[in-house]
């Protein structure tokens, strides 16, 4: 999926996460295809022959030397540290490395250094060198590099060796080392985490890294790390992350990736942190051959790390390619990478040509250019020749046009900070109709006559709001704004004026509807709908026969009464629906979602984060007993990893960091039951259960959502909570800390205009029209939670939006009441 579209019907199996099964060699990228040649039979067989004998040779020749010469590879390991010497004194000499007294020191503190590592067989085998870097004062203090070239998957034992040793010689440990007059006595030594990799990606292989202790254990505090990575000459590095769960806050914990071998803040490409989906974790491409990647951490906070995997292409690969000749009357182009981020020092241009006689106008659906600080783009930009100069973010649809059939576009990253890139598309249109078939703004945009008083200022200067004729479903502002009636007397401004929210309670003997009209108090419990959503019926206790509208007792009498359901007040007769009421409650009496705030712990005990074994959070789901929960179907269906197999999954119950998912309860899965009738294309019916290995004793931060009854209906306008680790904006990382919003209840007419006809009844709408607060990537299979009788209820289950927290689109959610008798049936909850 497109990472910039977040949360568009979000397959979380749509993507290249199943690196665990993943093939360690790649096709070359310059692979030439053996081509058939036609010839007589008996020659044929022969060249056939040696060609098979040939390749037999190769790949006999390629396993020796895997299984055999591979072994030797080595890793290149440094060791950054620091040991203070206590019988010197610190002089002035010592700041300058060219000094005679630098140089003795140094040598003093080498040979120490030598012999402290020759105390371990296992390291003085690995050993290379040490170099002392500087001095500080205190009483000497030496800042050293020691080098070590590790065989491959000896590292773990070279990293424990070090840190033994650093544990031996720690504070307060006085040691001499070299035991002659004059030696220098140690106090402390610091083998830090400080780690440097050296890595060459050759030819058709992969290279993976991935943070210390990556899947196992989060990573260490306190750390720098680098991997200087090196491929063939003549070819670039991909690196691609496939899981990437840093600290939210990039000023404790960081990755840096450099387009140099070096850390140099010119060649800097990207600095990232926090949390991103597997479907839209990074990838960057470097512009030579070498790459440089960073891990900074300091002492709060320890997340799982990252993985990425390192490929080689050629510059001339077709996902580099771009720029060139564009005719016909529309056409689109995008940058190299795009929606990934492009590669430094990149040039691109297209010349684009429209039939004469016509004018080009460019439009660009997702912009974003890394523009350093200055809105004269002194970084990265796209130019449009002769006409104006774009860079940083632009809101979508941005658009450019040029009085001439042909255009120059111009793309240029310098050499660092790089970003996604931009998709385009051009079209030819006649001079004397700018917008064919569209509204022309004042500024000279053109925006679908729809958006003509719709309510919202789509030209950007509002032109297409003024003079406006509100119809019938629509308000009259008094500013001249017409916004949509449901939003009347909804408690937001929506008019900018007020005028929407003025008038809006009942006159005396008067009976206010939910949906804010007013009706004579006599209609109230009268057994007609007076109200337009029937509320004047509501809660009216009276015994009428059963319709979809009542609720079912086990005594199979039918209640009128809206949600009599846990309310305390045996309605029944039989107390049935005052039964299984140990749910929806939290423990604590105090009091992303795109949009919303952390949770506080033990505000939501029914939310489950779903891992991916070894990865990282994909969906969300609801405890509903102490066994089952429920999720989306769309988070189990199959791609390249088997998501449908409770063997893929772990649940963890009782979370509400990422960072701290040890020690949450985890789960694996014994069943996945997904809804017979889910449909991949329409996301109807999206809804899955999912049985856990072995059921959970509720505590303070675990327990049950209740589940609405089969006839519960959701009033358009009631606020409802959604909750989620998912991205928190559109195109954005997941959020750590669980996030929670407040949404409203949309109405299903409304919903199905705005989402174009794709709304069934097996969903639920539900949003900020306004924008801005909506679940997102990673929040599906998540609650939509209402509050009722002082519980919170199971009203829906994320399931698909268009983009996320974009204005008029409403999140979807799954109906959960259309699902209650089969919740029933295959749970027995
Ligand atoms: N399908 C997404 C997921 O798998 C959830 C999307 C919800 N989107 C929204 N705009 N409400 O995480």
């Amino acid at each position: 999926m497109d990472p910039m579209d977040g949360g568009m019907r979000y397959n979380p199996g749509s993507s290249d996460k199943d690196w665990d099964q993943a093939v360690t060699f790649l096709p070359a990228s310059d692979n030439k295809k053996l081509e058939k040649k036609s010839g007589s039979g008996k020659v044929g067989v022969i060249v056939g022959l040696v060609i098979l004998a040939a390749v037999l040779a190769l790949i006999i020749g390629l396993l020796v030397w895997h299984f055999h010469f591979r072994k030797d590879l080595k890793l290149q390991k440094i060791y950054t540290g620091s040991l203070r010497i206590t019988n010197e004194a610190f002089v002035d000499a010592y700041e300058n490395p060219d000094s005679p007294e630098f140089k003795s020191l140094a040598k003093q503190v080498m040979i120490q250094l030598n012999s402290m590592y020759s105390e371990s067989p296992l390291l003085s085998k690995y050993y290379v060198g040490s170099r002392v870097q500087a001095f500080s004062e205190g009483s000497v203090i030496a800042y050293y590099e020691s080098d070590f070239a590790v065989p491959v998957g000896q590292e773990a034992a070279v990293d424990q060796g070090v840190s033994k040793l650093s544990d031996m010689y720690g504070s307060n440990k006085v040691r001499k080392l070299v035991e002659k007059p004059g030696a220098l006595v140690f106090d402390h030594v610091v083998s830090s985490a400080n780690l440097r990799f050296s890595q060459h990606t050759r030819g058709s292989e992969d290279e993976i890294i991935r943070s210390p202790g990556f899947p196992d254990k989060p990573y260490e505090p306190n750390s720098f790390v680098q991997w200087q990575l090196r491929g063939d000459p003549g070819y670039l590095l991909k690196l691609a992350f496939d899981t990437f769960n840093l600290e939210q806050n990039c000023s404790n914990d960081f990755v840096r990736v450099y387009d140099s071998l070096v850390a140099n803040d010119k060649f800097l490409m990207a600095e990232k942190c926090g949390y991103y989906s597997p479907t839209d974790s990074p990838t960057f491409i470097s512009s030579r051959n070498v790459m440089l990647v960073t891990l900074v951490t300091n002492e709060e906070g320890n997340y799982p790390g990252f993985r990425a995997r390192i490929t080689q292409i050629r510059p001339d690969s077709t996902e580099l390619t771009c720029g060139g000749r564009l005719t016909g009357s529309s056409g689109s182009f995008q940058s190299p990478n795009f929606p990934n981020y492009y590669s430094p020092n990149t040039t691109c241009q297209w010349e684009i040509e429209v039939p004469v006689g016509k004018f080009v106008k460019l439009k660009f659906p997702k912009f974003l250019v890394s523009s350093g600080s200055s809105s004269s783009c002194p970084g990265d930009y796209v130019e449009i020749v002769g006409k104006s100069k774009l860079c940083g973010q632009q809101p979508a649809n941005t658009m450019v046009t040029v009085n001439s059939n042909k255009m120059t576009v111009v793309f240029y990253s310098n050499s660092s900070h790089v970003d996604r890139g931009f998709s385009a598309t051009f079209d030819a249109f006649e001079p004397t109709d700018p917008c064919p078939e569209m509204f022309q703004c004042d500024n000279k945009r053109c925006v679908k006559p729809t958006m003509r008083c719709d309510g919202w200022n789509d030209c950007g200067d509002s032109s297409d709001e003024k003079n406006c004729q509100c119809d019938s479903t629509m308000i009259q502002c008094r500013n001249g704004f017409c916004k949509p009636l449901f939003w009347q007397c909804d408690g937001v401004n929506d008019c900018g004026d007020n005028t929407d929210e003025m008038n809006c309670g009942c006159k005396a003997g008067e009976f206010k509807c939910s949906d804010v009209q007013c009706v004579s108090e006599k209609l109230k419990c009268d057994g007609n709908r007076d109200c337009k959503d029937g509320s004047d019926e509501e809660g009216c206790s009276r015994e009428m026969s059963c319709t979809v509208s009542t609720y079912a007792c086990s005594n199979k009498k039918c209640i009128t009464k809206q949600n009599p359901q846990c309310d305390g007040q045996d309605d029944c007769g039989d107390n049935s629906d005052e039964s299984s009421c140990n749910c929806g409650k939290k423990a604590f009496k105090s009091s992303r979602v795109v949009g919303g705030q952390d949770a506080i712990v033990g505000e939501f005990p029914w939310q489950v984060s779903l891992h991916v074994k070894n990865m990282a959070h994909v969906c969300g789901a609801s405890i509903i007993s102490e066994r089952w929960l429920v999720t989306a179907a769309h988070c189990v269906q199959d791609d390249k990893i088997k998501f449908s197999q409770p063997g893929t999954w772990e649940a963890y119950l009782g979370l509400h960091t990422q960072k701290d998912k040890q020690t949450a309860t985890k789960r694996l899965l014994k069943q996945i039951i997904p809804h017979p009738y889910y449909n991949a294309y329409t996301y109807d019916n999206d809804i899955a259960l999912m049985e856990l290995d072995s059921p959970v004793t509720f505590s303070d931060t675990i327990r049950p959502i209740c589940l609405p009854s089969a006839t519960d209906v959701f009033i358009t306008g009631d606020v409802v909570t959604i909750t989620g680790w998912g991205a928190t904006r559109e195109g954005g990382g997941g959020a750590t800390v669980l996030q929670k919003a407040q949404v409203r209840i949309i109405n299903d007419t409304v919903c199905n205009q705005l989402m174009t006809g794709q709304i069934t009844s097996r969903m639920i709408c539900a949003g900020v029209l306004t924008g801005g607060v909506d679940a997102c990537q990673g929040d599906s299979g998540g609650p939509l939670a209402y509050f009722l009788n002082d519980r919170m209820y199971l009203a829906g289950v994320v399931s698909w939006g268009d983009g996320c927290a974009r204005r008029n689109k409403p999140g979807i959610y799954t109906n959960v009441p259309k699902f209650r008798g089969w919740i029933k049936e295959k749970t027995g909850v």
